[in-house]
Order: C-alpha cells, then sequence, then structure tokens
C-alpha cells in the first residue's frame, strides 16, 4: 500500500500546460517516470525539462491524441525510452472554440470535441491495456468534468456529452479490466482557477460571481488539487476503488 510510485511508467495526455503539467509534475515527485504527450510538442518538452531538472526520469512526445497512427507510434517511443507503460492518465481535453447552445453548433465541431474529450481516452486505453493486463497491474485515470456529471456553464453542448461518455467509458473498461489487476476510475474536476484556457474564465464577471455561490469551498480549486486526487487512484492505496468518479470541485456537485 501506499502513493509511492518508484518504478512505474505513467503517460500523461495534455501534459504541456494546465492540469496535465501539474499532474505529470506530481507523479514524477512520487516517483514515477512520466512521458509527457502534447500536441503542444515544445511546451510539453518544457514539463519533461522540469522533471528532469528535479532528478526524474520524463521524455517529451508531440502526438494528437485523436488519432490512433499517431497514439502507437507516441506508445512504441514511450516503451523504448522508459519501459513499459502500466500508468494512463488521459488529461488531454477541450472545448475547442465550439459555440454555446445548439443553433450554431457545427457537425464539424461536434466530432471534434467528441474526438478529442472522449474517443481520445479510447484509443489511449486500447493501446496500453494489454500490457497492463499482462503485468497484472495498472492504473487509468480518465479527466471528465461536472459537465459529464450534470451539465455545462459554459453551455457547449458536445463537451457535455463526451464528457459524459467518457463516464460511460470509465465505468465499462472497469469492469473489462478490473478482474486483470487494471483499475479504472475518473476525476470530474470543478472550475479550476489557475488554467489559462479554463471555459469559466471566459464567463462575464457577473455570472463567475454566480458561478462562485455555487461552490461550498468559496472558492475555484488549483491543478495541484487535481493532481493529489490523481495521484492518490493511481497509486496502491486505490486498489480497491474501482470504476468511480471522484468530484473534485469544492462541493458544487453532491450526488
Ligand atoms: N479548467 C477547468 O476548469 C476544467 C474543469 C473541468 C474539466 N476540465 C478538464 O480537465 C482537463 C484539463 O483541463 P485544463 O484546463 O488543464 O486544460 P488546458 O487547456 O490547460 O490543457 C489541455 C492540454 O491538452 C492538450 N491537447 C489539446 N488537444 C490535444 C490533442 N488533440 N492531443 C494532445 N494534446 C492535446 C493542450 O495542448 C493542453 O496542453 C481537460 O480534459 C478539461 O476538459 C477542466
Amino acid at each position: 500500500m501506499g502513493t509511492n510510485l518508484d518504478g512505474h511508467v505513467a503517460v500523461v495526455t495534455g501534459s504541456a500546460m494546465g492540469m496535465g503539467k501539474v499532474t505529470a509534475k506530481e507523479l514524477a515527485n512520487r516517483g514515477a517516470s512520466v512521458a509527457c504527450w502534447d500536441i503542444v510538442g515544445d511546451k510539453a518538452i518544457e514539463t519533461a525539462e522540469e522533471i528532469k531538472a528535479a532528478g526524474q526520469k520524463a521524455i517529451a512526445i508531440q502526438v494528437d491524441v485523436t488519432g490512433m497512427n499517431q497514439v502507437q507510434q507516441a506508445a512504441k517511443q514511450t516503451v523504448e525510452a522508459l519501459g513499459t507503460v502500466d500508468i494512463l492518465v488521459n488529461v488531454a481535453g477541450a472545448s475547442l472554440g465550439a459555440p454555446p447552445g445548439l443553433d450554431d453548433l457545427t457537425e464539424e465541431d461536434w466530432d471534434a470535441v467528441v474526438s478529442l474529450n472522449m474517443r481520445a481516452s479510447f484509443l489511449t486505453a486500447k493501446t496500453f491495456a494489454q500490457d497492463m493486463k499482462k503485468k497484472g497491474w495498472g492504473r487509468i485515470v480518465n479527466i471528465s468534468s461536472g459537465a459529464g456529471r450534470s451539465n455545462s456553464r459554459s453551455r457547449v453542448i458536445p463537451y457535455a456529452a463526451a464528457k459524459a461518455g467518457l463516464l460511460g467509458l470509465t465505468r465499462q473498461l472497469a469492469v473489462d479490466l478490473a478482474p486483470h489487476g487494471v483499475n479504472v476510475n475518473a476525476i470530474a474536476p470543478g472550475a479550476i482557477a489557475t488554467l489559462p484556457n479554463a471555459a469559466w474564465k471566459k464567463l462575464p464577471a457577473d455570472q463567475q460571481r454566480d458561478a462562485l455561490l455555487t461552490i461550498p469551498a468559496g472558492r475555484f480549486g488549483e491543478s495541484e488539487e487535481i493532481a493529489g486526487a490523481i495521484a492518490f487512484l493511481v497509486s496502491d492505496d486505490a486498489s480497491y476503488v474501482i470504476g468511480q468518479t471522484l468530484c473534485v470541485d469544492g462541493g458544487h456537485w453532491m450526488f
């Protein structure tokens, strides 16, 4: 038992910035070797360099996680550099500028947002699950959203739909993989304050104030608070936590 990750190899998607970056550094702090995957290659390199400067092992790979060929190529590079992957954290996600509501939403918006926020986690899980099963130990954590548990404050329909679908994917993967020692869980972050791209930051000031009134903690969350929850879920301490969605949202949703 414990939360030490010595000897483990983790892939963190979306680790060029935001929660993914903080998570990659947190898992490395706890002993994991970390592959920092992101579509923004130079920023992913920065994350990996910061981890290496702190004395841990890391590599950066530029990859678009919505394409199976790229995912498989990135997986091959990761295994060659760090060894077999037994921890996968799917953080990459965004509403990609899709408009609020239905009227202006296009088929292209729908496909792009669903592909990134749901399909990509299927592609990465499919890529790494066999090795985890062979090892008899693995952890997959998918980053959903309060939007996937209830509704989206920014009213982006495919984002809410994909994040809800991601919770279904999490539960069904959990059923499939638990007999092999591979635990799959999800985290549903609330409004996270420190992130430059957070959708809530685009809301008008009065709506931001109203949003705060709905959070019992009375404040927005920090990336470190998401990373800490992820670090627990990928550890041995979470050995009997399977198929769950952990809301890390200051008490915004309680159900
Ligand atoms: N910020 C919030 O308040 C909030 C709330 C709930 C859920 N979330 C979810 O948490 C996760 C992290 O959010 P964040 O605010 O840190 O986002 P962010 O925009 O700061 O980081 C997302 C990262 O994903 C990368 N990415 C985007 N498309 C990619 C692709 N096709 N392939 C590879 N990488 C790609 C980006 O380059 C970026 O580095 C996302 O899944 C987001 O939907 C965020």
